[in-house]
C-alpha cells in the first residue's frame, strides 16, 4: 500500500434539505461564497495539500456540477479578446486536468458512510482524503495540508476535530480521547450524534478525513447507524475497535458550516470582509444595520 496521499472523495450526493427551494434545481455546492462556488474552495484546499485525481459521489440533479469543472473556450476567448487577464485566471482555475476528475454515482442517500463506499473501486488499495465542501475552512495554511503532514507523522485514520459548545455537541461525530498532544489527539472511541449528555467530549468530527482503504471492508457490512444511515464514523470507530490508530488533528482555522443557513450567512460576510474591493462597503452597511437595530431597540 502507498502512502502518499493523491485522491479525495468529495460526498456531494445529498439532497441539501436544509436550503430548499434553493436547492430543488442548484446543488448545494455549487451556492457561492461571494464570487466562488462551495465546491472551488474544497478543490483549491485538495490541491494544495497534494491530490492529483478529484473523486465525485454524486445523485441526480447535480448536473451543474459537472458543467462547472468544464471547459469553456468561448468564454475564455471572450475575456482574453477583451484583456480581462484576471477573470481569465480565475476562469482556468477552475478547468480540471483531463482523467484528474471522476464521478461516480449514489443511487440513494443512504448516508455519508455509504457515498464514501461508492467510491472504492475508483480509490483502490491507497489512503486517501474525504472532504465535505459544505464545511469551508478559512486557514493561513489549508487544514487538509495540515492534516497530510501530520499524516506522514502519524499513519492511521486522521479526522479533523474541532471543539464545540455543549449544547450543539449531539449534531457531530464525537470523539472519546485517549491522548491529548495538543493538535494531535489519539482517539479510544467515537459516536455519530450522541443523545444529550451521552457525548464522550465536546471534540466534534468537522468535514476533513484521512483515511486507510480499510474503511471501505468497514463499510461493506452496510450497517446502518445513527438516523438509519450507513455512518462513516462507525466505520472508522471500527479501527479502534480492531487495534488500529485512529487520531484527530485540532487544525489551525476558522471553520464555518455552510451547510446551515446561518454558518453560510456568517461565511459570506466573513469571506466578502477579506476582500479589499468589498470591504469599505459591506463594513459601513455592517455598521450601519447595527445602528438602525440598536435605535429600534
Ligand atoms: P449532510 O448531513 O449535510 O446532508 O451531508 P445534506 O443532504 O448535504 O444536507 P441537508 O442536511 O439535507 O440540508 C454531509 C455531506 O455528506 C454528503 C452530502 O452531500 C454532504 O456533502 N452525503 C450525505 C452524501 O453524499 N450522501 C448521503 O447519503 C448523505
Amino acid at each position: 500500500m502507498k502512502n502518499k496521499i493523491t485522491k479525495a472523495i468529495f460526498p456531494v450526493a445529498g439532497m441539501g434539505t436544509r436550503f430548499l427551494p434553493a436547492t430543488k434545481s442548484v446543488p448545494k455546492e455549487i451556492m457561492s461564497l461571494v464570487d466562488r462556488p462551495l465546491i472551488q474552495y474544497a478543490i483549491d484546499e485538495a490541491r494544495a495539500a497534494g491530490i492529483k485525481e478529484f473523486i465525485f459521489v454524486t445523485s441526480r440533479g447535480k448536473g451543474a456540477l459537472e458543467d462547472y469543472f468544464d471547459h469553456a473556450p468561448q468564454l475564455e476567448a471572450e475575456l482574453k479578446r477583451k484583456g480581462k487577464k484576471d477573470l481569465l485566471e480565475e476562469v482556468k482555475n477552475t478547468n480540471m486536468d483531463s482523467g484528474a476528475i471522476a464521478y461516480i454515482r449514489q443511487h440513494k442517500p443512504l448516508g455519508l458512510g455509504h457515498a464514501v463506499w461508492c467510491a472504492r473501486r475508483l480509490v483502490g488499495n491507497e489512503p486517501f482524503a474525504v472532504i465535505l465542501p459544505d464545511d469551508i475552512i478559512a486557514a493561513e495554511k489549508p487544514c487538509l495540508q495540515q492534516m497530510v503532514e501530520a499524516f506522514a507523522e502519524n499513519p492511521g485514520c486522521m479526522v479533523a476535530a474541532m471543539e464545540v459548545p455543549k449544547d450543539r455537541v449531539s449534531s457531530y461525530g464525537v470523539l472519546d480521547l485517549k491522548e491529548d498532544h495538543g493538535s494531535l489527539v489519539s482517539v479510544k472511541g467515537m459516536v455519530e450524534k450522541p443523545a444529550p449528555g451521552e457525548e464522550p467530549s465536546n471534540l466534534a468530527v468537522i468535514g476533513r478525513y484521512l483515511l486507510t482503504p480499510q474503511i471501505f471492508k468497514n463499510l461493506n457490512s452496510k450497517q446502518t447507524g445513527a438516523g438509519g444511515e450507513i455512518q462513516l464514523t462507525d466505520a472508522i470507530a471500527q479501527e479502534i475497535t480492531e487495534g488500529r490508530d485512529v487520531y484527530g488533528y485540532r487544525f489551525q482555522g476558522q471553520r464555518f458550516d455552510c451547510g446551515s443557513k446561518s454558518g453560510y450567512l456568517q461565511a459570506t460576510v466573513s469571506f466578502a470582509l477579506s476582500r479589499p474591493d468589498l470591504r469599505d462597503d459591506l463594513m459601513g452597511f455592517l455598521h450601519e444595520v447595527v445602528a438602525m437595530d440598536k435605535a429600534a431597540q
